[in-house]
């Protein structure tokens, strides 16, 4: 298939293009730079510049493509500070909205057959019930203040995909993301917190996370754009563990002292919602519908790979 990946440089679109290349199928990736096309190249794509904020160059990148699938990995998430989380997710959040709007319309536009999109199973999910999350569970209707943008921009994301009748519409929510060219990697910067005991463990650390290597959350990608069918996955490991337990773990295997303790006061309204109170996610309906099984099934041995 002709497939369209808007975020083809990024954490997941370097693992996802060189993987859909590999599948057979003829990848258009994007980028805003003129000097990415040469790592677009080397990853097997046809690199198109584009700034997915400018709907008119969206349509005409997609034009020129024709393609059959549009993959949507567009953020930009820089360092995140967690007491102004929306003004540092505040870039993602229009990527989230009139990107996911412009691409819609490019793809409107050349009849595309499926969209599939990043969405985020690790923040919006409500912090009510059970600590394992399905995709039908309810998303966070009144999240931290910091937060509100954030996942009104995931919830527009979602809405948008899912009710564009005229195609596939996917989405995709992915765990926290760890492993290459993510911040959860050797020497980059939340391992290098834990390392410099810089990662307090708030509260209780009763927060569940469920994370994916960048790997596997391209492997499931492709899956997607392949043979999936209208609707939300959770793209998740097998091991969704609360704070308090994958947070020393981590230290340990960085050979880091224990995480410092810190009141739920001092991490900010955001930072206790995170270190405390999100849920975790099950990736049963994406094994049984994508066919799709992580290659790193828990973080556990994960983060040393
Ligand atoms: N997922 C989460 O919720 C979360 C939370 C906290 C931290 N993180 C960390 O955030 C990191 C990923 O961050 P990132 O957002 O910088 O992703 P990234 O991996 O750098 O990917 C961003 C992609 O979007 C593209 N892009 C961004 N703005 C664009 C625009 N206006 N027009 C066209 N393309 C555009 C970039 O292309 P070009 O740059 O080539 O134009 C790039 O391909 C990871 O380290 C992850 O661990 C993620």
């Amino acid at each position: 298939m002709r497939v369209f990946v808007a975020g083809a440089t990024g954490a997941i679109g370097r693992q996802l293009v060189p993987r859909l290349v590999a599948a057979g199928h003829e990848v258009h990736g994007m980028t805003r730079s003129e000097s990415k096309r040469a790592m677009l190249d080397e990853l097997g794509a046809v690199p198109v510049v584009a700034d997915a904020l400018d709907p008119d160059q969206v349509a005409q990148a997609v034009a020129r493509a024709r393609p059959e699938v549009i993959v949507h990995q567009l953020t930009a998430i820089g360092p995140v500070d967690l007491r102004h989380m929306d003004r540092d997710f505040a870039p993602t959040n229009r990527l989230r909205t009139e990107g996911t709007d412009h691409l819609l319309s490019a793809g409107q536009a050349m009849g595309v057959r499926r969209f599939v999109a990043q969405s985020n199973a690790a923040f919006p999910y409500a912090r009510t019930g059970g600590a394992v999350k399905g995709e039908e569970d309810p998303l966070d209707a009144a999240s931290a203040r910091e937060m509100r943008a954030m996942v009104a921009a995931i919830r527009h994301l979602e809405e948008a995909v899912l009710g564009a009748g005229w195609t596939e519409g996917i989405v995709l929510r992915y765990g926290a993301l760890y492993g290459p060219g993510t911040s959860l990697a050797p020497g980059q910067e939340q391992f290098e917190l834990v390392r410099e005991r810089k990662f307090p463990l708030v509260g209780d650390g009763g927060g569940v996370w469920s994370f994916i290597h960048t790997a596997d959350a391209a492997e499931a990608t492709v899956a997607a754009v392949e043979h999936g069918t209208r609707g939300v996955y959770n793209i998740v490991d097998d091991d969704p563990a609360p704070v308090a337990e994958w947070l020393p773990a981590l230290a340990q295997m960085l050979g880091a002292q224990q995480p410092m303790p810190a009141p739920r006061l001092a991490a900010g309204e955001a930072g206790a919602v995170l270190m405390t109170e999100l849920r975790g996610a099950s990736n049963a309906k994406a094994k049984r519908e994508l066919g799709w099984q992580p290659a790193h099934p828990s973080w556990r041995r994960g983060f040393a790979a």
